[in-house]
């Protein structure tokens, strides 16, 4: 039991699916696992453990933002020895030829600043997931004909951002989509030794102003759960 996860030692699996939200990490588990457990539900953060294959998964929530994530990740890696952690989770899309329902693959993560940002202090610090992850992950997208990208997104500190002209130099410069959580999952993979990937759905539009709707979201969700599993135990 850590500060934020009520599991036991051992409750935790080694390979971890990071949704944002707690029923979505509920419903993944019901839906694709066998044998689940429910590991934590501590403030609601609801966690889950069972098998894939054979193979020992959690799918835990990560909540909205670096700050939370980083809390969970954090105690997932150094407290229960996670060692592949995959962020499944919703961006906006910021190119043209990303559309609504693509699945993007994080390549790196851009930032105005992360929970790391006080330990890197003057260092620009390029955080990017793991090859062999993103590769496996791309070859299950392609398989199921999911439409997919790999490139560089933006880990936003804001849902509500204000900075139209900062959007505006990250679609410049080919950034593909922006969330809230990738740049600190990948900086304390690379600090701690571990395996990270983000797999994306594009849920809305930036440019567009599109928004993929409701009854589209489990669908879209699901491909990803997917997707992540496919590559964690490629
Ligand atoms: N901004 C930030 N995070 C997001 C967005 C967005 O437009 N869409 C989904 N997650």
């Amino acid at each position: 039991m850590t500060v934020h996860i009520g599991a036991a030692p051992g409750q935790i699996a080694e390979t971890v699916l990071l949704p944002g939200d707690p029923y979505r990490a509920r419903w993944a588990a019901e839906t694709y696992l066998e044998n689940v457990e429910l590991v934590n539900e501590v403030r609601g953060m609801l966690g889950f453990t069972g098998t894939w294959k054979g193979n020992r998964v959690t799918i835990h929530g990560s909540g909205m933002g670096m700050p939370s994530l980083s809390i969970y990740a954090n105690e997932l890696i150094k407290d229960y020895g996670a060692k592949t952690l995959i962020r499944i989770g919703s961006c906006g899309g910021m190119q043209e030829t990303v559309k609504i329902r693509d699945v993007i693959l994080a390549m790196t993560a851009s930032s105005l600043s992360t929970p790391s940002a006080g330990l890197f202090r003057e260092l620009n610090f390029a955080p990017c997931a793991d090859f062999g992850l993103l590769a496996a992950a791309h070859v299950a997208a392609t398989a199921k004909g999911t439409p997919v990208h790999a490139g560089g997104i933006y880990s936003s500190d804001v849902f509500y951002d204000e900075r139209d002209d900062l959007n505006a130099q990250l679609t410049r410069h080919g950034v593909l989509g922006v969330e809230m959580e990738a740049a600190e999952l990948y900086n304390l993979a690379h600090r701690h030794g571990c395996r990270a990937l983000a797999v994306l759905t594009v849920s809305d539009h930036l440019q567009t102003g599109e928004a993929l709707p409701s009854e589209d979201r489990e669908k879209s969700f699901g491909d990803m759960v997917e997707i992540a599993l496919e590559a964690a135990f490629a």
